[in-house]
C-alpha cells in the first residue's frame, strides 16, 4: 500500500487501508506513553506549528504532548494574541510563520475548508484539527482506534451516534471512517438537527431513541453545541435533555459489551446523565489517551512521507544518495512495517500528493 499524503485533512478521502494504518501505528505508539521516559527522537529537526483559531483543550494538548514525545521543535499560535486580531488574512498569517520554515501545521478554524485552502497554497504539511461543521479527522481516528480495542473488527458492529449531527465535524469524520472499515451506523437525534439526505452517507437513521440504542455496541454521544445554533433548530436545553439525553436506562438495552464514548467537552446533564458520564461503560478517557497515540501516528506517518519526497528530490537533483534511511518509531534507522499493507514504509512511496486529488 502507497501512503504518500502531505496533508491530513479529512476521512473522507481515505481508503479503508489508509485509516488502518493510521490505527495500527497509534496501536505501536501507545506504548511510548507508557514508558518512564516518554519521548523518542522520531520527529527531531522538525518544526510543528499549532495554528489554533478555535479553543480547544483535548485536541490542543494532546498534538503538543505528541509533538513532544516524537523530539518535535514546536511553536504555538492562538489567534486571539496574534496579528489575526489586527486584520492580517489566513493566507499571509500562513506564509509569515512559512518563512521562518515550519515543516507541519496543525490547524483548528471555525470555518469548514480552512486547512484544504491552506494545504492547497502551501508547501507545509496541514494537519485539520477540525474545520468548522466539516471534519475532526484526528477525532476520528481514536474514536475508531477505542472502538476497534473494544469491539475488535468494527465490520457488522452497530454504532450509534447521538445528538446534533447537522453541525457535528466529529459525526462526520466518524460516519467516513466507520463506513469505510464495514460498521453500521445508525444516527439518532432531534430532527432538526439531522442533515437531509445523510442516508446518501451509508447511514441509518432512527429517531427514536430507545430503538437506536436498542443492541449497540457503542453510542458516540455528541456535545449539543451551543454555539454553532442558528434560530430554532435547538430546542431548549431542558426540552433536549428530556428527550435526548442518554441515561442509565438505556444502556440496559445496549449489547453486553457495548461501551459509551463522548468528544469532549460534556455537557453533562444535558446530552448525558453523570452516571453514564461516570459509568463501567464509558470509555471517555480511554478516548483521550488514545489521542496522544493517534496524532504520533498522523504526525510520524507525514513526516515520513515528508522524507521520502526530500530523498527523492535530491536524487533527482544528482547527489550522491537518498540521505537518511527510513527512522523507525522510535527514530533508529531500521525501516518501519505497515502492519496493515505488510509492506517497508520506506519503500512505501515515491512521491506525496494532496489529500484528496
Ligand atoms: N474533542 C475535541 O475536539 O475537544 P477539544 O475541543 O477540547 O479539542
Amino acid at each position: 500500500m502507497q501512503f504518500a499524503h502531505k496533508d491530513l485533512l479529512d476521512l473522507e478521502s481515505l481508503s479503508a487501508e489508509e485509516i488502518l494504518l493510521y490505527l495500527d501505528t497509534a496501536e505501536r505508539f501507545r506504548q511510548v506513553s507508557e514508558r518512564e521516559v516518554k519521548k523518542v527522537p522520531t520527529l527531531r529537526g522538525f518544526t510543528v506549528c499549532n495554528l489554533f483559531f478555535e479553543n480547544s483543550t483535548r485536541t490542543r494538548i494532546s498534538f503538543e504532548l505528541a509533538e513532544k514525545r516524537l523530539s518535535a521543535d514546536i511553536v504555538n499560535f492562538s489567534a486571539s494574541t496574534s496579528s489575526v486580531a489586527k486584520g492580517e488574512t489566513l493566507r499571509d498569517t500562513a506564509e509569515n510563520l512559512l518563512a521562518m520554515k515550519i515543516d507541519m501545521m496543525v490547524m483548528r478554524h471555525g470555518a469548514s475548508g480552512a486547512p484544504h485552502f491552506l494545504a492547497k497554497r502551501i508547501p507545509a504539511s496541514v494537519i485539520n484539527a477540525g474545520d468548522g461543521t466539516h471534519e475532526h479527522p484526528t477525532q476520528g481516528l481514536l474514536d475508531l482506534l477505542t472502538m476497534r480495542q473494544h469491539l475488535d473488527e468494527l465490520a457488522g458492529k452497530r454504532i450509534v451516534i447521538i445528538g446534533d449531527i447537522l453541525h457535528s465535524r466529529v459525526a462526520r469524520s466518524n460516519i467516513h471512517g466507520l463506513t469505510k472499515l464495514g460498521a453500521e451506523v445508525v444516527l439518532c437525534g432531534p430532527p432538526t438537527l439531522i442533515p437531509r439526505d445523510v442516508e446518501d452517507m451509508g447511514v441509518a437513521v432512527e429517531y427514536n431513541l430507545k430503538k437506536a440504542i436498542e443492541g449497540a455496541d457503542a453510542v458516540n454521544i455528541l456535545r449539543v453545541q451551543k454555539e454553532r445554533q442558528e434560530g430554532g433548530l435547538l430546542p431548549s436545553l431542558r426540552a433536549y435533555a428530556r428527550e435526548w439525553q442518554v441515561n442509565a436506562g438505556h444502556l440496559d438495552m445496549m449489547a453486553p459489551s457495548g461501551i459509551v464514548m463522548h468528544p469532549g467537552p460534556m455537557n453533562r446533564g444535558v446530552e448525558i446523565a453523570q452516571d453514564v458520564a461516570d459509568g463501567a461503560r464509558a470509555v471517555i478517557l480511554e478516548q483521550v489517551t488514545n489521542g496522544v497515540a493517534v496524532r504520533m501516528a498522523v504526525l510520524y506517518l507525514l513526516s515520513e512521507a515528508r522524507r521520502r519526497v526530500e530523498r527523492g528530490d535530491r536524487a533527482e537533483e544528482g547527489s550522491d544518495g537518498l540521505g537518511e534511511p527510513s527512522t523507525s518509531l522510535d527514530g533508529d534507522k531500521s525501516s518501519v512495517t505497515s502492519e496493515s499493507g505488510n509492506q517497508p514504509a520506506a519503500k512505501a512511496a515515491t512521491g506525496i500528493r494532496a489529500q484528496g486529488a
